[in-house]
């Protein structure tokens, strides 16, 4: 694990692999590790750029974020690493949002688009609310009540029980400050379905047949969305697609870098 000192926060990150890079953008509440199944596979041929976001992982934290914030965190750790170029932008959930705003902010800086189990929506005002009030309690009480709600929905029924529990305590040891400043951003976020017709990369939309937080209707609308974009759907996995089916996710992964190559 490597550190970068961004805005007076230590931000932690891997760096695993050779060839063309893929900056990957975990979701919410978790943290880097969610792309380690990947880069094992692909390391060959890939340079995995892995960063904890900004109060999650082992990153620091700040109170207040946003997914402008988060995005130009990462632009800090790609010129860091040496990668000033463009490079593959992969998000899963609230990484895929924080990938819209980096096509809004640094399009010049990506090669291609993977968006895994996410969306281009911005919340309903209820959810919104919600997201909030959580943001609150958790201050208060801890993050328990809100990962016992966030479970369930995560993992297809067919996910090993290890893979549940394993990540059950990464979510429970993420700082409370860093699950709350992240549950207002992502209540804050902007709708990115405008900007999908603005994607000029090549993209491809990963999604978990069984996923229930941003099910596959919403991949079909990003789909539909991004000219010339590919989808893939994994069968008998939910939310958590990496993790639950790594051998599927980098077959997906790995037919599409082969295609945009060259
Ligand atoms: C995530 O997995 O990043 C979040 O569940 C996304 C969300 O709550 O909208």
């Amino acid at each position: 694990m490597d550190t970068l000192t961004v805005d007076e926060r230590n931000l932690a990150y891997d760096v695993v692999g050779q060839g063309p890079a893929v900056l990957c953008i975990h979701g919410f509440p978790l943290c880097r590790k969610l792309w380690a199944p990947v880069a094992a596979r692909l390391a060959d041929r890939y340079r995995f750029v892995m960063p904890d976001l900004r109060g999650m992982g082992e990153s620091q934290v700040s109170d207040e974020t946003s997914m402008a914030s988060y995005a130009d965190d990462l632009t800090a750790i790609l010129d860091h690493v040496g990668e000033r170029g463009p490079v593959t932008v992969m998000g899963l959930s609230m990484g895929g949002y924080i990938a819209f705003e980096f096509v809004r902010r640094h399009s010049t800086r990506i090669r291609a688009l993977i968006l895994a189990d996410t969306r281009a929506e911005a919340d309903s005002p209820e959810k919104a609310r919600s997201r909030l009030e959580q943001a609150e309690r958790v201050l208060l009480e801890g993050t328990d009540f809100l990962i016992d709600a966030l479970l369930p929905q995560l993992f297809s029924p067919k996910t090993p029980e290890a893979v549940v529990k394993e990540w059950s305590a990464i979510m429970r040891a993420t700082d409370p400050r860093g699950v709350a400043a992240a549950l207002k951003a992502m209540a804050a976020r902007p709708d990115s379905t405008a900007t999908l017709a603005g994607i000029n990369a090549p993209a491809l939309v990963i999604v978990g047949q069984d996923d229930v937080l941003t099910p596959p209707w919403a991949s079909q609308l990003m789909f539909e969305g991004i000219a010339g974009a590919k989808l893939t759907t994994i069968q008998d996995a939910g939310h958590m697609t990496p993790v639950e089916d790594p051998d599927a996710f980098v077959r997906a992964v790995a037919e599409f870098f082969e295609e945009i190559r060259g």
